[in-house]
């Protein structure tokens, strides 16, 4: 693991010093930060939440959709959505790996989120009782995913940016499959529309919610805007999400459920109705409709894959044992 670059210069004042003025630099001039670089605690501290927490969601993300996979209608639709739940184990690793660099090791993180002390994105704590639950979420939650993802391929920090250009690429596969599955539905029978119709209902808001509360309520976001981790406000991310939505519903023939949406000509944004804070705050709580549930399931996962660990841990010590000898 590397060690967190701020001791390699403790009790080195003019090293540091040195530090905190290439760091400076680096981010006026809108490059990268790398892993050996020097670099604020509160920043080391603020990308390792996000970034952990970013891994963690990807993780406990397969789970509403893993739910599917027997159950989908077609050996085609079974092959894409495995493929996408696979993708979003992936994201997880290649983010957990990008957190492991700035001095975590694997195994807190994991401990963070089994013991219910790391949050994870709230929209994973709703349930998925219908195939179109499938769609609405490639549709509406990747689609959030990559509204607010897309900028953080230019963070400020090396390994997370790098991660998010490959990620960002599979959450628009993810984006489109969900849409083709809504756009099948609509164009099905009069059932199959009202459960497409059904589905955004119940996913739209949630969706907005991930972007996060209203900027006036979010605090750590100029901080993270300074340093060149965070491009956009939560507020400008979630205008531009509705605005890419409003013809890919016309499209599909879906309604979003906000009757007070509607272009502002005069102030060009969207107007809409009032999120409901209150019940992000409770998801995020603990008190969501499925937040037991996930974890509960995750637990049950580290607990089964224990073995995995112990004979990959036993191989690379043998491998280590072997190399020493020869
Ligand atoms: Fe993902
Ligand atoms: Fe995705």
């Amino acid at each position: 693991m590397t060690a967190p670059a701020d001791l390699s210069v403790a009790g080195d004042p003019q090293a540091a010093e040195a530090g905190r003025a290439r760091f400076d630099e680096l981010i006026a001039a809108d490059s990268r930060v790398e892993p050996r670089d020097w670099m604020p605690e509160a920043y080391r501290k603020t990308l390792i939440r996000q970034i952990s927490q970013h891994a963690h969601s990807e993780i406990i993300g397969m789970q509403p959709e893993s739910n599917w996979i027997t159950r989908a209608p077609s050996l085609k639709r079974k092959a894409i959505l495995m493929a996408k739940v696979q993708d979003e184990a992936g994201h997880g690793l290649y983010l957990y790996s990008a957190a492991q660099t700035l001095g975590i090791s694997r195994d807190e993180m994991m401990a963070q989120l089994i013991e219910g002390r790391a949050r994870y994105s709230s929209i994973f704590n709703y349930p998925t009782p219908t195939w179109a639950d499938m769609g609405a979420i490639g549709w509406l939650v990747d689609g959030a995913a990559i509204c607010n993802q897309v900028p953080l391929c230019r963070a400020s920090y090396g390994p997370y940016g790098r991660a998010m250009v490959r990620i960002c690429k599979e959450e628009s596969f993810h984006q489109r499959q969900g849409f083709e599955i809504l756009l099948e539905l609509m164009q099905g029978t009069e059932a199959q529309r009202q459960m497409a119709q059904d589905a955004v209902d119940r996913w739209y808001w949630p969706s907005l919610m991930m972007f996060g509360p209203p900027d006036e309520q979010s605090p750590n976001s100029a901080q993270s805007m300074a340093w060149n981790i965070k491009r956009f406000s939560n507020d400008d991310l979630r205008q531009r999400f509705v605005g890419m939505l409003v013809p890919q519903a016309e499209v599909l023939g879906v309604t979003l459920p906000d009757p007070n949406l509607a272009w502002n000509e005069a102030e060009q944004r969207y107007d809409m109705s009032e999120i409901d804070w209150t019940e992000f705050e409770e998801v995020l709580a603990g008190r969501g409709p499925a937040n037991a549930e996930r974890l509960r399931r995750r637990r049950e996962a580290h607990d089964e894959g224990a073995w995995v660990r112990e004979a990959a841990a036993e191989y690379a010590r043998k491998q280590a044992e072997q190399s020493a000898a020869a």
